[in-house]
């Protein structure tokens, strides 16, 4: 270890012990939810599961809770519910990568852990750091146990990667298909358009550009944290574009996340070429709520296709200021997701490993309830909850309205989902909106700050932070019918 690592490790873990003494003081801090020992977290990294244990990794800026030199974070957990605070194996200490560790990913191979990502570097002068003044390549390192790492080798510099792109080429996933090994990195290219890149390896060092995939018209002007894989016989295409028009039922964050279903690999009739263009009117976002950008997926050992995704939103700051800030920390993770194909969609619901924190639970029933709501039809139970709950509800009848508190709300009616937060509560931001034929069940896991809400067990999905005034508050579900249970949650254990 070079005396810069070492200076660095210690102080990033000074950093964490003093953040650790002042974590009593923390209101929002969250129970369920994977979130930074200290500072600033954002995309999930290097998601794998690897001799008998999930590793989830995590962009990780200690040292500035607004973000800033970044390294990898590093949990690890047999079950999914107890985790482990790994320390932060990857730090900005080499000459490639000394502006930032930036996302990546990991691949099991050969009894190994090997992660691959993005070294960034930004050259001292007058640059845009668009079209020059940064320098990108990508990166691997290998390791035996998961916790220590060997050499950085960069395997592709950035002088290899082709002409017409900006210096915004990252994210590398690398899986392996068949013998061979193929990477996917995500790009802007320099007529402001955004695309995903291919390699390929067949010994995980020397890479050679494949294709280029994106779609005929500019869909945003850059694709990050690209990720590919199979799904209930479909190719799915993930990619996190920015520079989407806001509209009234989607793109209504600053950036969006969101699939293509598509076989990259399907290739033209007449030619037998590659395709290079996709079908932009297939895509579909991954969330609809105000919190989740650049997720990532990894396959475990139960061959379940599992996604955990970043629960926050760069340059939010418009609409948006987050209290915890204030405490020493920002951002979070989604719970780990199971993805199952449907149709045109895929379907995203907690893994069922958080079933087993569900305590005990008081059961809502609109037969035994007589109290008639605004509506003649519509049946009201309210209930209270003090602390992080679990909610699973069957519901009837063309509208719906939960409310949590006056802090939050979801209303359905008219074929439209409508996730409402007051003022306070939403820290700057009001409502989000979504399409949905017909709604017959929610799910929703909410964390001291942090909610999940599953729509028909995952057709639709809204994350989003919130901010409430107290813990203990009222839920309150209006309906022609429902029926369902709410647990309270035992914590899930974080030991850092
Ligand atoms: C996405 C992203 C990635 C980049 C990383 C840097 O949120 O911008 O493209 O690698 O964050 O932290």
């Amino acid at each position: 270890m070079s005396a810069l690592s070492k200076v660095l490790a210690q102080e990033i873990r000074k950093i964490e012990d003093t953040h650790l003494v002042e974590q009593t003081l923390q209101k929002y801090r969250l129970t369920h939810h994977l979130m930074p020992p200290a500072g600033w977290l954002n995309d999930p990294n290097g998601l794998c599961y690897f001799k008998g244990r999930y590793h989830v990794f995590f962009q990780y800026s200690p040292f500035e809770v607004e973000g800033g030199l970044k390294c990898w974070g590093h949990y690890s957990s047999e079950d999914l519910i107890e985790w482990r605070y790994e320390g932060a194996p990857l730090l900005p200490d080499s000459p490639d990568d000394c502006h930032g560790v930036y996302s990546g990913s990991a691949l099991v191979e050969g009894g190994k852990m090997h992660l691959f990502y993005t070294g960034n570097v930004k050259l001292d002068g007058d640059y845009d750091y668009i079209n020059n003044g940064r320098v990108t390549s990508t990166i691997h390192v290998e390791s035996e146990d998961g916790i220590h790492f060997g050499e950085k080798a960069v395997v592709i510099p950035f002088s290899a990667y082709p002409a017409d792109y900006t210096c915004h080429i990252r994210d590398p996933k690398v899986w392996k298909q068949g013998d061979t090994y193929r990477m996917i990195l995500g790009g802007r290219k320099k007529d402001d358009r955004g695309a995903v890149l291919f390699y390929t390896s067949s010994d995980l060092r020397a890479w050679s550009f494949e294709k280029e995939v994106s779609t005929e018209e500019p869909f945003g002007y850059m694709w990050e944290c690209p990720d590919y894989f199979e799904l209930g016989g479909r190719g799915v295409l993930s990619v996190s574009p920015q520079g989407l028009e806001r509209e009234e039922y989607r793109y209504q964050n600053v950036y969006q996340s969101g699939y293509f279903l598509t076989d990259v690999d399907e290739k033209n009739p007449d030619d037998g070429a590659f395709r290079k263009y996709i079908n932009d009117g297939t895509f579909r976002e991954w969330d609809m709520g105000f919190d989740f950008y650049a997720p990532q997926t990894f396959t475990d050992g139960k061959g379940r296709r599992i996604l955990i995704g970043w629960m926050g939103m760069p340059d939010a700051q418009e609409e948006y200021i987050n209290p915890t800030a204030q405490e020493g920390w920002q951002h979070c993770l989604t719970l780990p997701r199971e993805l199952t194909a449907k149709g045109e969609k895929i379907y995203q619901y907690p893994v069922q490993e958080f079933d087993a924190l569900r305590m005990e639970c008081c059961k809502l029933n609109s037969e035994t309830i007589c109290d008639a709501g605004k509506a003649q039809n519509m049946k009201k139970v309210r209930t209270n909850v003090a602390g992080p709950f679990d909610l699973e509800l069957e519901v009837g009848g063309d509208s719906t309205e939960i409310h949590l508190g006056a802090d939050l709300s979801l209303v359905y009616e008219n074929g439209c989902a409508e996730l409402k937060l007051s003022e306070e509560a939403g820290a700057g931001r009001r409502r989000r909106k979504a399409r949905l034929d017909e709604l017959k069940e929610v799910r929703i896991v909410a964390d001291t700050s942090a909610v999940e809400i599953y729509l028909n067990r995952g057709e639709v999905v809204f994350s989003t932070r919130y901010f409430p005034a107290e813990t203990k508050k009222y839920l309150e579900i209006k309906a022609e019918a429902f029926r369902g249970r709410v647990y309270a949650l035992a914590g899930m254990t974080f030991s850092l």
